[in-house]
C-alpha cells in the first residue's frame, strides 16, 4: 500500500482536491493517507463494498472507545444517542422511528412549499451583486427542515449558528476554540429543545416532533435524550450538506454554461451530486479480520471512504472529470450506501430539483462575480460565499 502525503488544509487541495484523488486512486484500491494516519480508498468498488459490508460500521469498537475529556462531555453526551454513530440494534430502533415519521407522503407534500419559499427568497434578493449562498442556499434548507420538524422558523438563524459550530468538530484543523464553540452550541441547542419539546407535549400537530414525542410516550421506544439527539441530528444533517450542494451546484452550472429546467432537473441534480459533493470522507471501523480487494483489515482498523473520489472513478463513469448533466443516471456515493444511507436523500433531492429550476428560470441572466472560493473545512467541501449578479 502506497503512502501519500496531503494536508487537508492546504489551500490548493481545499480549492481542488480532485488531482490528489486521481493520484490516490491510481495508487491502488487502498492507500495510506499519512496526514490522517488512515488507510483510505477512493476506488468505487471498494467504497461501495465497505459501505454495504456489515463487518464494518460507524460505532467505535468498545475496547477502542477513547476517553472523553471533561470539557467535551456535553458534546459527546449528545453524540452518544445519534443513529449516525450507532450500529444495530440501537441504530435500527432509532432509524426506524425516524423513517416512520419521515414518510414519502410527508416529504412529497413539501414540494409546493419549497417552490413558494424559493420564489419568496428570490423576490427578496438585493439589487446588484449579492451572496447567493447567504440569501438562498442557506435559507431554503434550514427553513424547510425547521418546518418539517415543527420548530419555529424564527429559530432558523440560531439553528444555523449552532449547527455550524457543532460540525466544526469534524473538520481538519480543529482547535480548542472550535471545541469551546461546539460545546456552547450543543448546550444551547439541547436547552432549547428540552424546553420546546416539553411545551409541545400538550400541543400535538402534524409534524415530526409530534410523532417522535408520541414514540417517546409510548414507552421503551425513545428516551427524551434520544429524542433530543435525533432532532439535533435531523436539523444539522438536514441542511449542512444541502446548503453546500446548492452552492457547489450553482457554481458548476454557471461555470460550465449549463441551465437547469424542470425537464432536466432530475438528471442535472444527480450529476451535481456526483461531480462536486458537499461531504468528501466518511470512516468505518472493521469489526473482524476482513480482506477487501487484496487489503487485509484487522478488528479495530479504521478506513476512510472518499466519496468524491469514488464518484470520479473511471471504472464507473466515462469522462468522470467532465460535468455532463445529460449522462445516464447511475448510483453515486454522495448519500452513502448500506445501513447508514442518508435518511434525508429524498428531501434533499426534492429541494434541489424544485428550487434550482425556479432560480434559473427567474434569473436567466445569473452570472458569477469573481471566482468562488471553497472554505477550509475538509472533509466538508463547500463555498465560503457565492457572489453573483442577476
Ligand atoms: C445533499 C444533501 C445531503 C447529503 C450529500 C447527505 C449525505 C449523507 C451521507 C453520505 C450519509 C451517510 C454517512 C455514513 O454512512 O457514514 C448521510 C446520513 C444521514 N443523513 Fe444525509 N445528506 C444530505 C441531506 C440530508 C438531509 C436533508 C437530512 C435530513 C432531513 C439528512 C439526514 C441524515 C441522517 C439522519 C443520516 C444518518 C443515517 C443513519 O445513520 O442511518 N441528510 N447523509
Amino acid at each position: 500500500m502506497e503512502t501519500l502525503h496531503q494536508s487537508p488544509t492546504d489551500p490548493g487541495f481545499v480549492q481542488n482536491p480532485y488531482p490528489f484523488y486521481e493520484t490516490a486512486r491510481k495508487a491502488g484500491p487502498f492507500f495510506h493517507w499519512a496526514d490522517y494516519g488512515l488507510t483510505c480508498t477512493g476506488n468505487w468498488a471498494a467504497v461501495s463494498a465497505i459501505f454495504r459490508d456489515r463487518r464494518f460500521g460507524r460505532e467505535v469498537p468498545a475496547e477502542l472507545a477513547p476517553a472523553i475529556p471533561d470539557h467535551l462531555r456535553p458534546f459527546y453526551a449528545v453524540e452518544a444517542h445519534s443513529m449516525l454513530e450507532l450500529e444495530p440494534p440501537r441504530h435500527t430502533r432509532l432509524r426506524s422511528l425516524v423513517l416512520r415519521a419521515f414518510t414519502t407522503r410527508r416529504i412529497n407534500a413539501l414540494q409546493p412549499e419549497i417552490a413558494v419559499l424559493a420564489h419568496q427568497l428570490i423576490d427578496a434578493f438585493p439589487a446588484g451583486e449579492f451572496d447567493l449562498l447567504a440569501h438562498f442556499g442557506q435559507r431554503l434548507p434550514v427553513i424547510i427542515i425547521a418546518r418539517l420538524l415543527g420548530v419555529p422558523e424564527t429559530m432558523s438563524h440560531d439553528l444555523l449558528r449552532w449547527s455550524n459550530a457543532m460540525v466544526g468538530m469534524y473538520m481538519a484543523g480543529r482547535t480548542r476554540e472550535t471545541e469551546t464553540r461546539a460545546v456552547a452550541a450543543t448546550k444551547a441547542f439541547v436547552a432549547f429543545l428540552r424546553g420546546y419539546i416539553d411545551a409541545r407535549r400538550h400541543d400535538p400537530r402534524d409534524d415530526l416532533i409530534t410523532e417522535l414525542i408520541a414514540a417517546e410516550e409510548a414507552g421503551e421506544k425513545l428516551t427524551t435524550d434520544e429524542l433530543i439527539t435525533t432532532c439535533i441530528l435531523l436539523l444539522n444533517a438536514g441542511h449542512e450538506a444541502t446548503v453546500h450542494t446548492i452552492g457547489n451546484g450553482v457554481k458548476t452550472l454557471l461555470q460550465t454554461g449549463h441551465d437547469i429546467s424542470e425537464a432536466t432537473a432530475e438528471a442535472t441534480v444527480e450529476e451535481i451530486l456526483r461531480f462536486d459533493p458537499a461531504l468528501h470522507m466518511f470512516t468505518r471501523w472493521a469489526y473482524e479480520d476482513i480482506e477487501v480487494m487484496g487489503h487485509r483489515f484487522q478488528r479495530g482498523d479504521q478506513v476512510g471512504l472518499l466519496l468524491a473520489a469514488a464518484n470520479r472513478d473511471p471504472g464507473q463513469w466515462d469522462a468522470p472529470g467532465k460535468f455532463q448533466p445529460g449522462r445516464p443516471i447511475k448510483p453515486h456515493a454522495s448519500f452513502g450506501a448500506g445501513l447508514h444511507f442518508c435518511v434525508g436523500a429524498p428531501l434533499a433531492r426534492l429541494e434541489l430539483v424544485t428550487a434550482l429550476p425556479i432560480l434559473f428560470a427567474r434569473l436567466p441572466g445569473l452570472k458569477l462575480v469573481g471566482k468562488p472560493q471553497y472554505g477550509d473545512v475538509y472533509h466538508f467541501h463547500g463555498l465560503t460565499r457565492l457572489m453573483v449578479r442577476a
